[in-house]
């Protein structure tokens, strides 16, 4: 059931892009983590881009075909789906995530090319085991040809690293060699002294829903990947190249993006 007077991430997320599939609780929220972190818009939106930017090599230069997008959040422009089949047709998406929210919306993730496919799971990252032995997850996804996983701003918000990596593992261990895992994960690295005490203080209140890690903790979940150059970078500067405009800088961002390759 939707319930509009607790705290939603993909909510709250759906606000900082400039969407309107969000209640006064989320805005209230995301608004003190705005006074927190001002950039955090412009975290959001770098994001996306790196979302397009890895599923546009995958599909285009990686020949990947399947994708299990965990933590999707509600539908916004270039959902994975209309960034693989605008490339390749028959590229099949199963999203996964555990708001009720995004269910309601969920239409506008099924809106699949003929050729390919489309599905919608409501299921928490927490469970993995769950996801994998699910019917429309083995019905979409083909476990003997190569899998894109997709953890897009998500993993933060498992707070024990121990659990976060038993989760990446068990996923991967279920998909074949070949397969690619798309990370991307706050990080505080980039803080000063002053937003890391503030960010402190709002933990303290139990304000705080997402856990930053540190570079070297990001590396830790991905051990026994290849990393795709550039490795571990802020999203803003992950094969950012071709973007318009003046960028901004990864302390702006604070959100590491990596695409790695399972040998
Ligand atoms: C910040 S949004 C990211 C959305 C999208 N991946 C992107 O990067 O644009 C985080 C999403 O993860 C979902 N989420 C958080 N914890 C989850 C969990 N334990 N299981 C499944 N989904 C979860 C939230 O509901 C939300 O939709």
């Amino acid at each position: 059931m939707v319930d509009e007077t607790r705290v939603h991430s993909a909510r709250r997320y759906n606000y900082w892009l400039g969407g309107k599939d969000n209640f006064a609780v989320d805005r209230e929220s995301g608004d003190q983590i705005a006074a927190v972190f001002p950039t955090i818009r412009v975290t959001a939106r770098e994001n996306r881009g790196f979302l397009r930017r890895a599923v546009t090599h995958l599909t285009a230069e990686a020949g990947i075909r399947q994708f299990l997008d965990i933590g999707t959040g509600l539908p916004t422009a270039d959902n994975t789906h209309e960034v693989a089949q605008r490339l390749a047709g028959e590229a099949r998406v199963v999203y996964v995530d555990n708001d009720p929210m995004v269910l309601a919306h969920a239409r506008a993730l099924l809106t699949s090319t003929p050729e390919g496919r489309t599905a919608y799971l409501e299921a928490d990252l927490r469970e993995p085991e769950k996801i994998l032995a699910d019917p429309a997850v083995r019905d979409v996804l083909d476990f003997d040809r190569p899998i894109a996983l997709m953890l897009i701003a998500v993993l933060h918000f498992i707070d024990d690293t121990d659990e976060a990596r038993r989760i990446v593992r068990t996923l991967l261990d279920a998909l074949p060699a070949g397969s690619y895992l798309v990370l991307s994960h706050g990080t505080s690295d980039y803080a000063d002294a002053e937003t890391h005490a503030r960010f402190a203080a709002m933990a303290t209140r139990g304000a705080i829903d997402a856990w930053p890690r540190t570079r070297d903790e990001v590396r830790s979940l991905v051990d026994g990947l290849d990393l795709l150059e550039p490795g571990i970078a802020p999203v803003n500067e992950w094969r950012a190249e071709g973007e318009a405009g003046p960028r901004p800088t990864a302390a702006e961002v604070a959100v590491y993006g990596l695409v790695a390759r399972k040998p």
